[in-house]
């Protein structure tokens, strides 16, 4: 009989951990999820997964609480998705996120690696360490990282995920993702904060609320789609880095209007700058800017080319951005509808 694989997955009780906890419990693998005494619960909504799953108390700043879930977990597999995820947040938080997207990740290979060589380690890698590099961004694109978060996990990359193969010959690959979203979606990320807010208003529970830069573009997909990545990462033969991405770009503005058509109340813009407003076609005004929203420094222009995943791992993305602002938005207006605080 084949011996059951094991993975170890931080960040379980994020978007992403959900989906790849799913992902996991369902090719048959034992998963142990690290989790922190403060975490968030997103499985009161997968109460069956919930059950399926062996969490361990730990913290990517806390050395011995990795130790100890790497010997309770035994990994074949680590997917290290534990992270201060919050660009915004970076730039006031640097030091936290330094603390967890570098040296902690730094804790964790390492201390992976001291007990089983062999292990294979995911990273978490992100599209924003492309900064201001010019689209479309793949594999050869120079990092240009201009936040600390981008900052954080570049270092990471390069001193833990690249160095650690490349020096020690371990399977420790870096998963270069594109925004990724769904109705899990943290609700500070831009879209969910969309999605939320309009379906809000649709229902008559809030009136306005207010965005920041509208013009960035990002290349959004379904993390779903993503998850299935990371897992055929580990699977491949050989230790290599992936950019995943779907290959379309759309504005904020763009996401706006998507989600405002799919509840059937579109938006018209008027204004300039801090100045613009957004309205539905009564004539109120729904959509403010903040300059609180706007960022000290901006990445303006993502756009993937993931044409090495789809030959090397056959990984396409399913899900593109019409169908994916559709359903988050739908999601979130029928869980409002039913009195369900999304
Ligand atoms: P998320 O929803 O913000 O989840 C982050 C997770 O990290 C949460 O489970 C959080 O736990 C955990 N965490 C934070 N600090 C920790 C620490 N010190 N020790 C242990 N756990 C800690 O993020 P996501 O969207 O699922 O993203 C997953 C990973 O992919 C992150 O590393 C992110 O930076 C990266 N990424 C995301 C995207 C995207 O578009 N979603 C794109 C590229 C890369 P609590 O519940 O306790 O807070
Ligand atoms: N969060 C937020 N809130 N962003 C806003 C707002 C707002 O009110 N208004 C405009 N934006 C703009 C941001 O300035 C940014 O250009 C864009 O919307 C997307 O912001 P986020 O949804 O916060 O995502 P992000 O691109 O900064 O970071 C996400 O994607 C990265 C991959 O590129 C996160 O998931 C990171 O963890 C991930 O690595």
């Amino acid at each position: 009989m084949k011996k059951q694989k094991r993975a170890l997955v931080t960040g379980i009780t994020g978007q992403d951990g959900s989906y790849l906890a799913e992902l996991l419990v369902g090719k048959g693998y034992k998963v142990y999820g690290l989790i922190r005494r403060s975490s968030n619960d997103p499985f009161v909504r997968l109460p069956e997964l919930k059950h399926k799953v062996t969490f361990l108390y730990g913290n990517l700043r806390d050395i011995a609480t990795i130790e100890a879930a790497i010997d309770e977990s035994n990994p074949d597999e680590i997917y290290n998705l534990a992270a201060q995820s919050d660009v915004g947040v970076s730039f006031k938080c640097p030091h936290e996120t330094i603390e967890t997207n570098y040296y902690g990740v730094g804790r964790l290979v390492n201390a992976a690696l001291a007990k089983n060589p062999k292990v294979r380690i995911y990273q978490a890698s992100t599209s924003e360490m492309y900064g201001k590099a010019k689209p479309p961004q793949n594999e050869t694109t120079v990092f240009m990282p201009v936040s600390p978060y981008g900052e954080s996990k570049l270092r990471a990359h390069e001193d833990f995920i690249v160095a650690s193969r490349e020096k020690r010959g371990a399977f420790t690959v870096s998963g270069i993702l594109f925004n990724h979203e769904s109705p899990r979606r943290g609700e500070h990320f831009v879209t969910r904060k969309i999605t939320i807010s309009l379906a809000k208003i649709k229902l008559g529970l809030q009136d306005s609320f207010e965005l920041g830069n509208l013009e960035a573009k990002r290349d959004w997909g379904y993390a779903a789609d993503y998850v299935e990545a990371m897992w055929k990462m580990l699977q491949f033969d050989k230790p290599e880095d992936f950019v995943i991405a779907t290959g379309e770009s759309h504005t904020v503005r763009d996401f706006v209007e998507a989600a405002a058509s799919a509840l059937g109340m579109p938006i018209h813009w008027s204004g300039k700058g801090l100045k613009e407003v957004g309205k539905t076609a009564d004539g109120k005004i729904v959509i403010r800017v903040n300059k609180k929203y706007y960022r000290p420094a901006e990445v303006h222009y993502l756009l993937g080319d993931s044409a090495k995943a789809k030959k090397k791992l056959g990984w396409n993305p399913k899900v593109k951005f019409g169908e994916l602002v559709r359903m988050m938005t739908e999601t979130d207006y029928e869980r409002l509808k039913r009195g369900i605080v999304a």
